[in-house]
């Protein structure tokens, strides 16, 4: 009895290895990306009441309708085309369905797709999982800036696709307008589809607005644009992401989504509807919150001697412990993300593990703040005191 080829190439996430360790050792868990803090209310009372109420079953395989009615109208906006709620959207269970399901209705067997490295650990297997073979581009430390040069050089006459996430995870970069020409200007000149994980899009500091890559006239028909509910609305646990798709792949990415998961679940959907007309008011309440929380990240970090610099968006902040002074210092990230989880109790994910690219990642684990302030306030008092 074998195992498939496919699931010979990529082994189970390192992120949510560590909170099985941070689970282990009781260690305060800043390794994988999910807030402590509590979920709106009303949220959950839509939830609570949909289910009281009898919502109990499949809802329409695309979403339930009134949530596509409602994406549909944020995307019209926000893209600058006319995405219908009957075509266009499909609500999925996650982003990382979303992120599969335009992997496996986009790429043939043999097809190469180019992931940006450090990247999520989702996009590697999503390329797998549809026989392709994802193919990387490092983006280097300390500013990982993406260099178009070697974006370039990472097209070959097999690439279908290019899989972007901004604000980034890990790296907390929000890719700038030179950055974002470069890709359009490589997405074009080789007729690729680019597909965008936008699952931070309201999470983003000092200012800075997101603009959604498939906004930009040129890329509009050949953008796959996936966002998602967990981390902005704080039910990560939920599963709940969506995909708006142009008409080329729109049916193609509904057919994987009909065979694989069916529906997201129905009354969670319903609750989604009212996360997504909270009033203008949430999203500032939640930024500033975001703003102190990677405040007190950051002056943990710099005062304990790790060399980091403020994540642009989104909630992670790559951190290189090299400078510090414990013999641990010394370790790979592997055993330090090990060594801080069993004996410090902080949990981390080591910087390697966002690479496949051999050499990358050395010396540098990841923090993960979407924490209360007194949870982050507890893991500064253990790494003061051991580091
Ligand atoms: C960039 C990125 N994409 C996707 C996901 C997973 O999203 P979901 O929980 O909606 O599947 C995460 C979670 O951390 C992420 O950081």
């Amino acid at each position: 009895m074998r195992l498939s080829h496919r699931v010979t190439q990529f082994r189970e996430s390192v992120i949510r290895d560590m909170t099985r360790l941070a689970l282990r050792h009781e260690a305060i868990n800043l390794s994988q990306g999910f807030p402590d803090f509590a979920t709106a209310d009303v949220i959950l009372e839509t939830a609570v009441k949909a289910i009281r109420d009898g919502f109990n079953q499949y809802t329409l395989t695309w979403g339930y309708p009134p949530l596509l009615e409602k994406l549909a109208a944020l995307y019209s906006e926000r893209l600058g085309w006319e995405v219908s709620p009957e075509r266009h959207v499909t609500v999925t269970c996650g982003v990382s369905e979303g992120i599969i399901d335009a992997a496996l209705a986009v790429l043939n067997p043999g097809d190469e797709m180019i992931v940006l490295e450090p990247a999520h650990d989702n996009f590697r297997p999503a390329a797998y999982i549809a026989n392709a073979t994802p193919v990387p581009v490092p983006l280097e430390a300390p500013d990982f800036r993406l260099d178009a040069a070697r974006l370039r050089a990472a097209v070959s006459s097999r690439t279908r696709a290019l899989l972007l996430n901004t604000p980034h995870n890990p790296t907390g970069r929000v890719f700038d307008e030179a950055e974002m020409t470069a890709v359009t200007e490589v997405v074009l000149e080789n007729d690729l589809v680019l597909i965008t994980d936008e699952i931070y899009d309201r999470i983003l500091y000092d200012g800075r607005q997101h603009v959604s890559p498939g906004s930009r006239e040129a890329l509009r028909e050949r953008t796959i644009t996936i966002g998602g509910l967990g981390k902005t609305y704080a039910i990560t646990g939920w599963r709940l992401g969506y995909v708006i798709a142009p008409d080329a792949f729109a049916q193609g990415i509904r057919q994987i989504h009909d065979y694989t998961t069916v529906c997201a679940a129905t009354p969670l959907q319903m609750a989604a509807l009212t996360a997504l007309n909270l009033p203008q008011s949430y999203y500032e309440e939640s930024l500033q919150a975001y703003h102190g929380r990677r405040a007190l990240m950051m002056e943990i970090l710099w005062d304990v001697g790790f060399a980091a610099r403020e994540p642009e968006g989104a909630y992670y902040v790559m951190a290189d412990y090299t400078g510090l002074n414990a013999p641990q210092a010394q370790l790979a990230p592997m055993p330090f993300a090990q060594w801080l989880t069993s004996e410090v109790g902080v949990a981390v994910v080591p910087g390697d593990s966002f690479y496949s690219l051999p050499g990358y990642g050395a010396g540098i684990v990841r923090f993960a703040y979407p924490k209360k302030l007194e949870t982050l306030e507890a893991a500064g008092e253990r790494l003061r005191a051991n580091l």
